[in-house]
């Protein structure tokens, strides 16, 4: 059998998702079957941006397509953090929520739910975080890691992603290069998804309840001994989540006001008066920033 090469870019499963020849191995969990599913249909439905599901091997692992690119892993590729990379991610998020379309998600046991106010029928991908997106030529063409995919909405996934890709928190917590730009971002985010007027008035509030959700599933994780997001959490990640909320819940009208359609071409200066001037101070900057989840 050929050899077996880590992947660089995991969290719950880091040191554990490996490539052999064309094919991902991952560990199962409690809630694959209904992760296969959506891999199967998305497979029936011809979408091109997600691993196919090619069955369990004899260790009782996963077995799935390797796609071909790199994944948005620090430190990043200069193209990933560019405006055409984020419009990118927001149009394969929007192909992925209309590919879903048709998918039957009943009878199925699915991971821990997201907000009843963010579930409407759709199965959201629910993490889709800048290692889960597969780059090639400079745009993303595949997520990848469905495991807390779920009855969700797109409102919730575009939320999930601004939140990380824009990236909406502290300056000192994002790579320098987007210093002021978040909201502009999140506006650039959400016009090139595509989002209807009525969800577009909840992306601030679903933005908020995503990072709790995001870190209470973390924060379980460490409580459960989780070795990665252990060491992560105690080593600046916890303060980290708490800036970040503080952050997301400081620029909440700010978020509203950037987009606003009647206020758009005012996005980019919106950002810059929304970001307090001593919190410009310290930033850390660089491409290698942890700049991620949170
Ligand atoms: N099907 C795939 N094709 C190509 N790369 C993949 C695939 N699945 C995972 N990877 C790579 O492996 C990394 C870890 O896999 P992932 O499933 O995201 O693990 P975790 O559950 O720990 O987050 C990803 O960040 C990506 O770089
Ligand atoms: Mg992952």
């Amino acid at each position: 059998m050929a050899e077996e090469m880590l992947l660089r870019g995991g969290w719950t499963n880091a040191g554990k998702v490996v490539r052999i020849g064309d094919t991902v191995r991952r560990p199962q969990c409690p809630t694959s079957a209904a992760t296969h599913a959506v891999l199967d249909h998305l497979e029936r439905v011809g979408f091109p941006g997600a691993p196919r599901f090619l069955g369990v091997d004899d260790s009782g692992r996963e077995v799935l397509s390797f796609i071909v690119g790199e994944a948005a892993i620090a430190p990043f590729a200069e193209h990933v953090l560019t405006d055409d990379a984020l419009v990118s991610v927001a149009e394969l998020l929007r192909a992925y929520h209309e590919a879903m379309a048709s998918f039957d998600p009943a009878g199925h046991a699915w991971p821990p739910a997201v907000p009843p106010a963010f579930r409407d029928g759709t199965i959201s991908h629910n993490d889709p975080n800048l290692d889960n997106v597969i780059f090639s030529k400079g745009r993303a063409v595949a997520l990848v890691d469905f495991d807390l995919a779920g009855p969700g909405s797109a409102v919730w996934d575009v939320a999930c992603a601004a939140r990380l890709w824009a990236p909406l928190r502290h300056p000192r917590d994002t790579p320098e290069q987007l210093h002021e730009q978040s909201l502009a971002r999140l506006r650039i985010f959400v016009d090139a998804y595509g989002l209807p007027e009525r969800d577009r008035a909840r992306v601030a509030d679903a933005v908020l309840h995503a990072h709790e959700w995001c870190y209470a599933i973390v924060r379980s994780a460490v409580a459960d001994g989780h070795e990665t997001f252990g060491r992560i959490w105690h080593d600046g990640g916890r303060e980290h989540a708490e800036r970040t909320g503080r952050w997301i819940a400081a620029h909440r009208e700010q978020m509203r006001a950037a987009l606003d359609t009647a206020a758009g071409e005012q996005a980019g200066e919106c950002d810059a008066a929304a970001i307090p001037s001593d919190s410009r101070l310290g930033g850390r900057g660089g491409t290698g920033t942890r700049y991620s989840r949170g």
